[in-house]
Order: structure tokens, then C-alpha cells, then sequence
């Protein structure tokens, strides 16, 4: 049996499986660019909004622009009443990322067209898909607790109204311009496990919803998106908040071989720009509203990490101190995860629609190590 030999690489490291405009990484040296913007300076002057429209239409709009496309994202935002009774219809102990995939996956039932040859349909479900993910995160928050979900408030900005659904209450300005921050520097980084998702649900030329859905079920394990959830979990278990205890802790960790939550990243080679932003961010929260005491247990453990794995390139990623500042503007913890989605979907989608400009359906190969040409024996005589 002949057999074609290719170089493998666990988990694709390195390997490159598309040609993209959307997000410039260079991991050596934490240089992050959406479009050839950097990070840093879209978190500073730009909204989500205007970052969306940068990664979904390709340019940071003008002033005309981001009006006509930001009334489009708010007319948008209410969720069909089918896809609120599913929501209805799910145990309440569901986790927020599962209701999300199941909300978004029946949205297909609503967003349809000809995604295969409209460019226009494309742009108006991706515009869609950005204004309804919020609603349904904030519905589902409020189904398991047994209210009713909240309408969208029209006269509110992306994030402010995301935090309006989930209490009713408009938020402090502050605490609305941080979740339009995090939701900024969230929203795209290049060829991650959940956007590789994205592109090869989407070069099947399944529609966008059910591609969307896709991107979401990959971002919710604990090596992915998930991991902001593990870092408070994580920091609970550590015993008292003295260096000396938290180097030990990390040290019984490493010696069992345990990961540890909201450091390392496959491409990062230095501490993630995003983490350095969201801790800046989170100095301005608590100035204002008080510091928590998980905020010193990060930063003593980041401290000790500089000398345990600072030579492997493991440092901290963006999730590590999200949830820690997530937590701080009152949010549960297993909402994290969704907020990460709510702001990636603008990055999910660009990719989406990069790929069928010229797609081609993803189908990978293996490396063979199984047997070969065995003799079937019949049920009796095994
Ligand atoms: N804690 C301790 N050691 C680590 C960590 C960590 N968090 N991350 C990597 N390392 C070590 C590994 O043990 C390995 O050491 P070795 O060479 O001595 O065996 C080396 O660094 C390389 O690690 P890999 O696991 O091979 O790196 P990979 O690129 O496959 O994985 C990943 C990247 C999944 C992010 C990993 O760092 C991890 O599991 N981190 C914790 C979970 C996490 O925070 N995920 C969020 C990532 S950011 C995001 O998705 C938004």
C-alpha cells in the first residue's frame, strides 16, 4: 500500500491554511494589527462599533458610514420570538455557551438568502449575526433565572445595551466603556482554533448562522475561550494570597504537569498585548469601584510565572485578567465565555466572508497508523 508522506505538525502548528487581510500577528514580539491597525490604538480611540465595521467592510468608517451601519446593527438587535421560546424551552442548569449555540443555530431558520452568490446577504446576515448575539446571551441570562428577557433600548450603544438586557438598568458610563473595550479586544486574532472553525464550516458553504454556531461550540472548551472562566475558578483554589504560597502553589502545579489558566498561548511568545490593555482597564475600575482581592492573587502569580516559565514564552494571554475584571462589573462567571463570542463574531464573520471570495473546501489529510488489507472473520468464529 503506497503511501504519500506529508510533514505533520500537532494541532497544525505553523502551518498556514489561508490567506487573510484581517489580522496581522506577530507573537514574538506581541504585535497585534486588525487591518493593519494596532491593537493599542483601536482600544483607545475606536467602539466596537467602528471596529466591526473595519473587519466586516474592510475600512474604519467615516462619520456617515458609521451611522448608516450602526442603525442597521440596532434595528437589528431583537431576536425572533421562536428563538426566545427555544431558549425557554432549555433547562435552566444549561450553560450560557450551549443556549448560545442552540439560539444562534436557529437563527438559520431566519436568516436565509442566497449566501452563495449575494454579496449584499452576506454583509446583511453578518450585521445580523453581530446585533443579535448579545440579545440572546442576555435573554438566556435572564430565562434561567426565570424573568423575562429584556428588549433591546435602541437609544443605547452595542455594549451599553448588551449590559442594559441583562438588568434593565443603564450602566455607569465607565463600566460601559470597558465592555466596549473588551469587547474591541475580543473581536478578532487571527487563525485561532474557533475562526479555523469559522472558515472550514463556511468553505462547506453551510449558511451563517450554522457557520456562526460552529465558531462558537470550538470556542468553549477551557484551552479556548473557555479559559477565562478557569482563571477564577483557578485562583479560588490557591490556599492564601503570601508570595511564597502562591509560588509554591504554581510550582505543585507545574510539577504535576497541570496547565495554568490564562497563561500561554500558541502564538505568544511575550505577555499578550490584550492583557496588558484589560489590566490597565481594570486599574480604571477599580479606582473607581474598588480593587478585589483576586486582582493581587494575578498579579503576585504573574510575578512568580515571570521565573517559572518566563523561558518557555509562557506569560499571560488576554484571558487572564478578563475575568478578573468581569467579575469586578458584576457579571457571572459562566457568562465570560459568551462575552468573548458576542465580541468575536465581527472577526469570525470577516474571515467567513474572506473565505468564500475564493473559497475552497477545506479537507485535510492524516497520517496513516492503522493496520491495513485485514481479513473480516465471521461474527461466530472471532
Ligand atoms: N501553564 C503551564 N505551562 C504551560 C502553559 C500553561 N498555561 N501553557 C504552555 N505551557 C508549557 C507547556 O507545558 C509546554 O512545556 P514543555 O515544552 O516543557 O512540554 C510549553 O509551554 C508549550 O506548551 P503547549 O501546550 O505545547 O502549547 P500549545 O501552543 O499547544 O497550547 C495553549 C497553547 C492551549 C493556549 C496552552 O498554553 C494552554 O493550555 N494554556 C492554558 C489555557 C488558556 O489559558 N487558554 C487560553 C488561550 S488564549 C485564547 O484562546 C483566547
Amino acid at each position: 500500500m503506497s503511501e504519500t508522506t506529508y510533514e505533520y505538525s500537532p494541532g497544525l502548528a505553523g502551518v498556514p491554511c489561508a490567506k487573510s487581510s484581517v489580522c496581522y500577528l506577530d507573537g514574538s514580539i506581541g504585535k497585534l494589527q486588525y487591518r493593519g491597525y494596532p491593537i493599542e490604538a483601536l482600544a483607545e480611540s475606536c467602539t466596537y462599533e467602528e471596529v466591526a465595521h473595519l473587519l466586516l467592510i474592510g475600512e474604519l468608517p467615516k462619520a456617515a458610514e458609521l451611522a448608516a451601519f450602526d442603525a442597521l446593527l440596532r434595528k437589528a438587535r431583537a431576536v425572533p420570538a421562536t428563538v426566545l421560546g427555544t431558549l425557554k424551552s432549555l433547562p435552566a442548569t444549561t450553560h450560557p455557551m450551549t443556549a448560545l449555540s442552540i439560539g444562534v443555530s436557529s437563527l438559520a431558520a431566519h436568516i436565509h438568502g442566497d449566501h452563495q452568490k449575494s454579496a449584499a446577504f452576506r454583509r446583511d446576515a453578518a450585521i445580523q449575526l453581530v446585533a443579535k448575539l448579545p440579545t440572546i446571551v442576555a435573554a438566556w441570562e435572564r430565562v434561567r433565572s426565570g424573568k423575562e428577557p429584556i428588549s433591546p433600548n435602541s437609544a443605547l450603544a452595542h455594549a451599553a445595551n448588551f449590559l442594559y438586557m441583562l438588568d434593565g438598568k443603564e450602566p455607569d458610563a465607565l463600566v460601559a466603556h470597558t465592555m466596549d473595550v473588551a469587547l474591541v479586544l475580543h473581536a478578532e486574532h487571527q487563525m485561532n482554533a474557533s475562526t479555523f472553525a469559522a472558515r472550514v464550516t463556511g468553505s462547506t458553504l453551510a449558511d451563517p448562522s450554522t457557520t456562526m454556531a460552529s465558531a462558537i461550540g470550538a470556542l468553549s472548551g477551557p484551552l479556548h475561550g473557555g479559559a477565562n472562566e478557569e482563571v477564577l475558578k483557578m485562583i479560588a483554589t490557591i490556599p492564601a494570597s503570601s508570595p511564597d504560597t502562591i509560588r509554591a502553589w504554581a510550582e505543585d502545579r507545574l510539577a504535576k504537569k497541570a496547565k495554568i489558566s490564562g497563561f500561554g498561548h500558541r502564538e505568544y511568545k511575550v505577555k499578550d498585548p490584550r492583557a496588558s490593555i484589560l489590566q490597565n482597564l481594570s486599574m480604571q475600575v477599580f479606582a473607581k469601584f474598588g480593587a478585589t482581592p483576586d486582582y493581587g492573587m494575578a498579579t503576585e502569580l504573574e510575578k512568580q510565572m515571570a521565573t517559572l516559565t518566563g523561558a518557555k514564552g509562557v506569560y499571560p494571554n488576554v484571558d487572564f485578567y478578563s475575568g478578573i475584571l468581569y467579575s469586578k462589573l458584576g457579571i457571572a462567571t459562566d457568562l465570560f465565555t459568551p462575552i468573548f463570542a458576542i465580541a468575536r463574531i465581527s472577526g469570525w464573520l470577516a474571515h467567513w466572508l474572506e473565505q468564500l471570495e475564493d473559497n475552497r473546501i477545506f479537507r485535510p489529510n492524516q497520517i496513516w497508523t492503522g493496520s491495513a488489507d485485514r481479513n473480516v472473520t465471521q461474527l461466530a468464529a472471532r
